[in-house]
């Protein structure tokens, strides 16, 4: 079964505008020749200036979340119909720091993966490990629990558009990168997770991203295995220079 890579950028809350056009410019004319699957994904405020400059090249439009209702009283929160309306293609959701900074627990991450799947959008859906739950030998359950409770109610229909990013927390924007095996692993257990809910096929078609610390030199290392298929990029993701040789690994 071969499966495409994908390659995500996750700018997180960084970037004026004029630095966002700059970059989104620089990566349309990085990537164009590239093989694979990629998205960038703005803040909120950013994806209006970004939508012209991606429309019509091999880079997708992502936003960083999304409120779990469609619309009403939500201070502060961003609608799916808002980000429809901008061209958001692809919605994040349940990343790490939504968890573990913002209290998101899996109930609420599942309302809006349902939500936005609900209108159309393709989902990244996060999961991923702390460093406690690592050292206590529990990892492989974590991941299998949030990818259960992330994907309860999602019809089988909506599935091909639900990627997964496998993003162990104690990796994200340290320096430091679960191996390539210790990585695999995981992939492979969220796989069979996917494969037990919805048939072993749709579980091989699932695109599972690894992210933490990926950068240009352990990309191919990564990308290697068997289960990863892509990845999610956050500090490497903010300059063409770095984010440009993930995207095109060999
Ligand atoms: P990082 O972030 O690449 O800076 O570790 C990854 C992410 O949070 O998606």
């Amino acid at each position: 079964m071969s499966r495409p890579y994908y390659i995500a950028g996750n700018w997180k809350m960084h970037k004026t505008r004029a630095e966002a056009a700059e970059l989104a410019r620089a990566l349309v004319e990085g990537l164009k020749d590239g093989k694979h699957r990629y998205l960038v994904a703005p803040g909120f405020t950013l994806i209006e200036t970004v939508a012209p400059i991606l429309k019509g090249t091999n880079i997708r439009l992502g936003a960083q979340n999304c409120a779990p209702e469609e619309q009403g009283a939500h201070t502060g929160e961003v609608s799916v119909l808002q980000l429809k309306e901008l061209g958001v293609q692809t919605i994040i959701l349940g990343h790490s720091e939504r968890r573990h900074v913002y209290s998101e627990d899996d109930a609420l991450i599942n309302r809006k993966v349902k939500l936005a799947l609900a209108h159309g959008f393709e989902v990244i859906l996060c999961v991923g490990e702390q460093l406690h739950e690592r050292e206590g030998g529990i990892a492989e359950g974590i991941c299998e629990g949030q990818t259960t409770k992330g994907l309860d109610g999602v019809a089988p229909g909506d599935l091909e558009r639900v990627v997964i990013a496998y993003e162990p927390v104690w990796a994200i924007g340290t320096g430091k990168t679960a191996t390539p095996e210790d990585a695999d692993a995981i992939h492979a257990s969220i796989r069979r997770v996917v494969g037990k809910l919805y048939g072993e096929a749709a579980g091989e078609r699932m695109i599972i991203q690894y992210g933490g610390s990926v950068k240009g030199d352990n990309a191919a290392r990564l990308m290697a295995k068997a289960n990863i298929d892509g990845a999610l990029v956050g500090g490497a993701s903010l300059k063409a220079e770095t984010f440009a040789p993930i995207a095109k690994f060999a």
